[in-house]
């Protein structure tokens, strides 16, 4: 049994093959590959979120002659969501980076951008550490419920208006498995308070 048939019970639809999603990195890649020409660079994935797309992102990279000098991968841990699917609007630390940020070229990777507090709240804390540049990457762009406006320096794909998993977006920590992008039925939200 592959992944798409143990959950066709729960995914209402497909928004993104994981075949679209590769082309979407290899497509950020590229850019951020000739910003940083010559310059080493540290990866700075939020988990657990990101936890694919800043790893296929390295990967892309490496694969890119002429890019950055050096790749640096590391994660910090937040969380926003609690276990529901609407926001509950206090990012909240849960594991910090384990590399110096200051005078580093850093790159802040994000699985997807919603009402931007997450966001906002990581490029205040790691402007306080003085990198020597600071920027974001986010590969799904939710931008309907902006809260606050936060600056994206590289975006992969448009997600709908709807709660999405997959490909390393839970729902309740299920889902995140899912190699591609998906919308799901809306009873699995049935139980929420
Ligand atoms: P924001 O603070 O609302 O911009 O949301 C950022 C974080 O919320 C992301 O890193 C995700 O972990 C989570 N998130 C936002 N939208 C979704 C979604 O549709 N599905 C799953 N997680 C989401």
């Amino acid at each position: 049994m592959n992944a798409r048939e143990s959950y066709d019970g729960t995914v209402q639809r497909t928004l993104f093959t994981a075949e679209e999603i590769g082309t979407a990195i290899e497509r950020m890649a590229r850019l951020i590959a000739a910003d940083y020409a010559g310059q080493p660079l540290l990866l700075l994935g939020v988990l657990k979120g990101a936890l694919y797309v800043t790893v296929d992102l390295a990967r892309a990279l490496a694969a890119i002659p002429d890019g950055p000098s050096e790749i640096l991968v590391d994660y910090l841990c937040v969380s926003s969501y609690g276990n529901a699917s609407r926001s509950s609007g206090e990012v909240r630390m849960l594991k910090d980076a384990s590399e110096p940020v200051a005078g580093r070229h850093v790159l802040v990777v994000e699985d997807i951008i919603d009402n931007g507090l997450t966001l906002a709240y990581l490029r205040g804390l790691l402007e306080g550490r003085a990198p020597a540049s600071l920027r974001a990457c986010v590969l799904f762009d939710k931008p309907f419920h902006r809260l606050v406006d936060v600056k994206v320096d590289y975006v992969g794909l448009s997600s709908p208006d709807a709660f999405v998993v997959g490909y390393g977006l839970d729902y309740q920590e299920i889902f995140r498995n899912l190699p591609y992008l998906a919308q799901l039925q809306p009873w699995v939200f049935s139980k929420e308070s």
